[in-house]
């Protein structure tokens, strides 16, 4: 019991980063037409940190919200300079008070110019504006899907442990949103259905390479490229993010300019699924109509006009699209050959390749 404490402990604090302004500027651009008389929701956020909620805050007239409503998760550490909100905690890590904060008018108060719309003392000194607490802000309680039920769109950056729970959630009570999560979750079984779909794809900012996020005092920076920038934060870096979203937006409907010709030599065919292998999306054939696998990454591409996805062949998926059993006397040449798994034949030698998505061109040049 001890160790199943520590290590929820462990992941817990792994959940602890915090997004940047620049990356939330970035994507959020993507999608102004979308906000006007809408009640945002930001379930995974301190409003005294989150640059969600000063995102929103600062561009709450710009973009003609109704309503801003920012929770923050009594779990969370303590970082900043809320430190009013927190109490005595004995030996333990101090942490926050559960609250929300309720942006209903955001007035530039001295008229200057000067005052920072984000900060929250200054929007809580208008009547309109309410901070009150929550009993644990946890974004699966009682009273914070009754906030949820009130959003119409739901942005933030969840934590990545409960990201299954956390996108069930708001498909389960048929929200828009537009959150942070990490490109691998696609494969989750709870999460690819909705991408194959089409009920979520992934925002247009970023594709491919890394993220800073910002990290408490006590998170190890032991991987490369951490470390303490020029205002004394400490930042981690982090592969693999993605944003998600059932937003839609201008890219996901550029078609992808498609360039080689299929042939079977350069094109190997999977010996246990009707498929060709396509190692990388940039060589996806114009000229093929049946089904391809391609790596994960097309999903940064993805063109429901252009493309159907058929399935994908992570975890247990290879045997529900069908995947023939793999021939037992091959296992000498590829010890990690199992049933569920797509590979082909490369020199007498079965290659198994990474997770792949299957797909099909819908309109191949023939
Ligand atoms: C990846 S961090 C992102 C924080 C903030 N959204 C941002 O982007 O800067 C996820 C946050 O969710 C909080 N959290 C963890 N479990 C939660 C829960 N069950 N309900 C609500 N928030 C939770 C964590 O304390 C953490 O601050």
């Amino acid at each position: 019991m001890a160790n199943k404490n520590l290590n929820a402990a462990k992941t817990a604090k792994k959940d602890e980063f915090y997004t940047q302004m620049s990356d939330i500027e970035m994507e959020l651009q993507h999608y102004w037409q979308h906000f006007h008389d809408k009640v945002v929701l930001c379930n995974c956020d301190d409003p005294y940190e989150s640059n969600f909620f000063k995102y929103f805050a600062l561009h709450f007239n710009h973009l003609g919200l109704k309503k801003l409503i920012c929770t923050c998760y009594n779990g969370s550490p303590i970082q900043g300079d809320e430190l009013t909100l927190s109490f005595d905690f004995g030996d333990e890590e101090p942490k926050k008070i559960a609250h929300k904060v309720v942006i209903t008018e955001v007035k530039d108060l001295n008229g200057d110019g000067a005052v920072d719309l984000s900060d929250v003392r200054i929007l809580l000194q208008n009547d309109k504006n309410v901070l009150s607490t929550l009993e644990t802000g946890d974004f699966r309680s009682k009273e914070c899907i009754e906030l949820l039920k009130e959003a119409d769109i739901v942005v933030t950056n969840p934590p990545f442990s409960l990201f299954r729970e956390y996108i069930a959630q708001l498909m389960e009570y048929e929200k828009k949103f537009l959150i942070i999560g990490n490109v691998n979750a696609i494969t989750y079984k709870e999460v690819f259905p909705l991408i194959m779909n089409n009920k979520v794809w992934f925002g247009p900012s970023i594709s491919s390479g890394d993220r800073k996020f910002n990290v408490p005092i006590d998170y190890p920076l032991n991987a490369a490229g951490c470390g303490i920038d020029s205002n004394g934060k400490r930042f981690i870096r982090v592969k693999g993010v993605r944003w998600f979203t059932n937003l839609d937006h201008k890219k996901r409907h550029e078609e992808l300019d498609l360039v080689c010709r299929y042939s079977p030599e350069e094109y190997p065919t999977y010996e246990n699924y009707d498929a060709i292998e396509v190692s990388k999306t940039s060589d996806i054939p114009y000229d093929y109509s049946g089904a391809m696998g391609v790596p994960i990454t097309f999903l940064d591409k993805y063109n429901p006009e252009q493309f159907e996805i058929i399935g994908q062949t992570q975890g247990d998926s290879g045997k529900e699209l069908g995947l023939r059993p793999y021939d037992r006397a091959l296992k000498k040449y590829n010890k990690s050959l199992r049933d569920g798994q797509l590979y082909y034949m490369k020199n007498g030698i079965p290659e198994k390749p990474y997770a792949r998505v299957l797909i099909r061109n819908k309109y191949p040049r023939l």
